[in-house]
């Protein structure tokens, strides 16, 4: 593990999850051509976030990572990407104004179009194809055709990238965000609800303060940090030779940043120790994150820590567990521990939706509301008892009125998920069960 690093090394070490690519050829000039084209994000907001991550590893502050389980080529509107900006700020504003604490934010977006799948085959109305990759590799459609994982989608991943990633700079410096729009955020379909109504009465507070501020004398008008966020990329590091391809030397420091996205991570079925994902993300300066589940043994948790951050740099490293409610209370203790033991600075957030993936009566992949809220609860108590801090959340959610996961304040079943079902992977929550779950982790951390 401590051998020369390049951004190449990983192709050395046994790469899982890597799509077939049947056009070897075609794949060696899309990579080229990647490689040619400009950073999608710099070393300097790279190293931003890192300084940003390492207050959330002190317990200064808290991560917000959201977005689609897979984005989608086709689903690529200003309003698609608007709308989902809209939630993760809503979110975002009511933990920091119910909790007091700044929250970091951090997009599943410009960039998460490449999918692990759990086997290489999937069977659709008794036809087994290859299973979908994500639109970086493959079509969604089931045909064999349709299938075959195309170099050209990695173009098309970096170019749907820059573009998402433009609107997000724009939106989020330009004016979008500023806290005077707080009631803007709030679409039709959530203002309507319970959730939307408590999110109105939050903003109308937040009015009050912003003019009791500024009746005091404080200058709110000249204030940036009143007026807009940053806003980071991240996704999963899983097709490794696009990566590679957007692994840039830093002309300041002589580091490699992974400029694809600001933060990247790696998978539950990706982060073997001696793999090539490992050894590709050791090597770059960007924050890096990696998910373990609930087989994950605390001596595993250790050995990632020293490969992916030997220094010890606060922020560079983000465990993301997906343990399952039913598991987070056994299995979260003892890497908590381990890792607070053996000091490593490392930020927790939970995923609390992959441990909570079934299959519902109807054959759709979907997760109950109050299972995700009850992993978020094991997690809070876990880190409580063993007094480290619960450094944030990673959830899979849309700015859409979709029916995908159960539950929450319309109280969704197992029938209403045919409505609008609309995923292209895993069943995100939808804009109503974002606010609430947001309302009650705000709870959950202000409790303490
Ligand atoms: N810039 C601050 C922050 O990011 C305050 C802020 C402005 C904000 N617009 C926001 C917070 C939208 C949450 C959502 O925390
Ligand atoms: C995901 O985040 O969409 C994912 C596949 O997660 P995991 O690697 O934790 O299964
Ligand atoms: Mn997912």
């Amino acid at each position: 593990m401590t051998s020369e690093w390049s951004p190449s090394s990983w192709q050395s070490r046994p790469a899982a999850q890597q799509p077939p690519w049947p056009d070897e050829a075609g794949l060696e000039r899309a990579i080229k051509h990647i490689g040619s084209l400009p950073p999608l994000v710099f070393a300097g907001e790279a190293r931003a976030l890192t300084a940003q991550l390492a207050q959330v590893a002190e317990g200064q502050a808290f991560l917000l990572q959201a977005g689609d389980c897979a984005e989608s080529f086709d689903a690529f509107s200003a309003d698609a990407i608007r709308d989902k900006l809209k939630v993760i700020l809503q979110m975002a504003v009511v933990l920091t104004y119910s909790t007091g604490v700044p929250v970091l934010k951090v997009g599943r977006i410009a960039g998460q179009f490449a999918k692990p799948r759990s086997s290489p085959t999937e069977t659709i109305e008794g036809v087994e194809l290859p299973s979908f990759r994500g639109h970086m590799v493959n079509d969604i459609v089931p045909t064999e055709a349709a299938r075959v994982p195309d170099p050209e989608r990695l173009v098309q991943a970096y170019h749907q990238s820059a573009a998402t990633l433009n609107l997000l700079r724009a939106f989020t410096k330009g004016g979008f965000a500023d806290l005077s729009r707080v009631h803007q955020w709030n679409q039709e379909f959530v203002a309507s609800s319970p959730e939307g109504r408590r999110y109105d009465r939050m903003a109308d507070h937040i009015g009050r303060a912003l003019r009791f501020m500024a009746a005091c004398g404080i200058d709110t008008v000249s204030q940036p940090s009143l007026h807009e966020v940053d806003f980071f990329t991240s996704h999963e590091a899983l097709v490794l030779g696009y990566e590679q391809a957007l692994t840039r030397e830093d002309s300041i420091t002589g580091r490699w940043y992974d400029c694809s996205a600001h933060m990247l991570w790696i998978g539950e079925r990706s982060r073997q120790i001696d793999g090539a994902h490992v050894e590709f993300l050791r090597g770059v300066d960007n924050p890096v994150g990696c998910k373990v589940g609930p087989g994950a043994t605390a001596d595993e948790v250790l050995a990632l820590c020293e490969a992916l951050n030997p220094d010890r740099v606060p922020g560079r490293f983000t465990l993301i567990t997906r343990m399952g409610a039913g598991q987070i209370a056994t299995r979260l203790p003892p890497l908590l521990a381990a890792v607070r033991d053996a000091g490593h600075p490392v930020v927790w957030a939970c995923d609390p939706m992959h441990g909570n993936t079934f299959t519902s009566d109807t054959g759709r992949k979907t997760r109950d509301f109050d299972a995700v809220l009850a992993e978020i609860a094991g997690f809070f108590a876990a880190h409580w008892d063993e007094g480290t801090w619960p450094g944030g959340v990673h959830i899979e959610l849309t700015g859409e009125d979709v029916t995908e996961c159960l539950g929450g304040g319309d109280a969704l079943g197992h029938a209403d998920l045919d409505d609008r079902y609309e995923t292209m992977c895993d069943p995100r929550l939808n804009g109503r069960q974002s606010i609430d779950l947001a309302f009650q982790v705000a709870e959950l951390l202000d409790r303490h």
